[in-house]
């Protein structure tokens, strides 16, 4: 089906946080992630990120942590429309009888009418695609989710789940960070108007100790992670960084106030290799 223009960041100074326009989507510019979060962590987390200003929050079916993730939604008193949530559906529920089981289940745990995305979370080549995006499109169509999309779709993928999806599939979550060249798959992405979510996109701490990123956020006067976050998002792709800890909120948050030059955002691109994935 047709398509919108490819994504584009809006970064207003005074909103606690930009988004992304995509396919009739508006998706906030950063999230927090909750694989690995568990029990009381997670929902305080959750309600710690919403109360600091984070408006979306990232979860999934195999994190089995929906459930703390809507508790801490509710404690964060924040409203409902305000925050983006998604979850996913995981490959082994694929078929459309198991899929739309599993995306009804979310609700229930997460305590909600809808999410606001729901994601094919991985690909699985032993059932076709054609069934999964159908059930995809039929949790649209019947509000289970508002938006609808996928997550690491390869260019060729993506491809074909836009050929057999009658609704706007809005988003392509897929690893990105800057040791891995996803450059492929972000350009397939976003001519067709999803936007890229960048799933580790801390590199699960890597970026931390990196030498360059840090020596480039001394001049910002921002740490490796931030700069890390911040050559994300500056390339419009959306990041959702998961921690555990109250003072890495607020540092991943922290990345609106500064921007990288060119000839730094060349040399951070340098890191890339085609190798240079951490999760598969
Ligand atoms: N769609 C998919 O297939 C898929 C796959 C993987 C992940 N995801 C999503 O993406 C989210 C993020 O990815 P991820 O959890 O794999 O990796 P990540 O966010 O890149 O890294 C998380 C790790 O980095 C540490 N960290 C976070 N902020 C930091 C900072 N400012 N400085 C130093 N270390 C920091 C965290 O430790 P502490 O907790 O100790 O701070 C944690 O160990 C997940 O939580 C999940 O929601 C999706």
């Amino acid at each position: 089906m047709a398509m919108g223009p490819a994504p584009a960041a809006r970064h207003f100074v005074n909103m606690s946080t930009p988004f992304i326009d995509s396919n009739g989507a508006r998706i906030p510019l950063i999230g927090l992630g909750t694989w690995d979060l568990r029990g009381r962590t997670c929902a305080r987390m959750v309600e710690e990120a919403l109360k600091l200003g984070y408006r979306h929050i990232d979860t999934a079916a195999m994190y089995g942590n929906e459930q703390e993730v809507g508790e801490g939604l509710r404690a964060s008193g924040i409203k409902r429309d305000e925050v983006f949530v998604t979850t996913k559906v995981w490959s082994s529920n694929l078929r459309a009888v198991d899929f739309e089981r599993s995306a009804r289940d979310s609700l229930k745990k997460l305590k909600l009418s809808s999410v606001d995305l729901l994601l094919i979370h991985w690909p699985n080549s032993s059932i076709p695609l054609k069934e999964t995006i159908g059930a995809l499109c039929k949790m649209k169509r019947e509000g289970v989710a508002r938006h609808v999309g996928v997550s690491n779709f390869d260019a060729g993928l993506v491809e074909e789940a836009v050929k057999h999806s009658t609704e706007p599939l809005v988003n392509n979550q897929i690893e990105c960070h800057p040791y891995f060249d996803q450059t492929k798959t972000i350009a397939a992405s976003h001519k067709r108007g999803l936007s890229v979510t960048a799933y580790s996109p801390v590199a699960r701490g890597r970026a931390q100790g990196d030498v360059l990123l840090t020596r480039i956020g001394e001049a910002h006067g921002k740490s490796a992670a931030q700069v890390c976050l911040r050559y994300l998002v500056q390339q419009d792709l959306i990041v959702i960084p998961k921690t555990s800890r109250s003072e890495r909120l607020r540092e991943n948050f922290a990345i609106f106030d500064f921007k990288l030059a060119p000839a730094e955002m060349k040399q951070i691109a340098a890191l890339a290799s085609l190798h240079g994935s951490i999760v598969s």
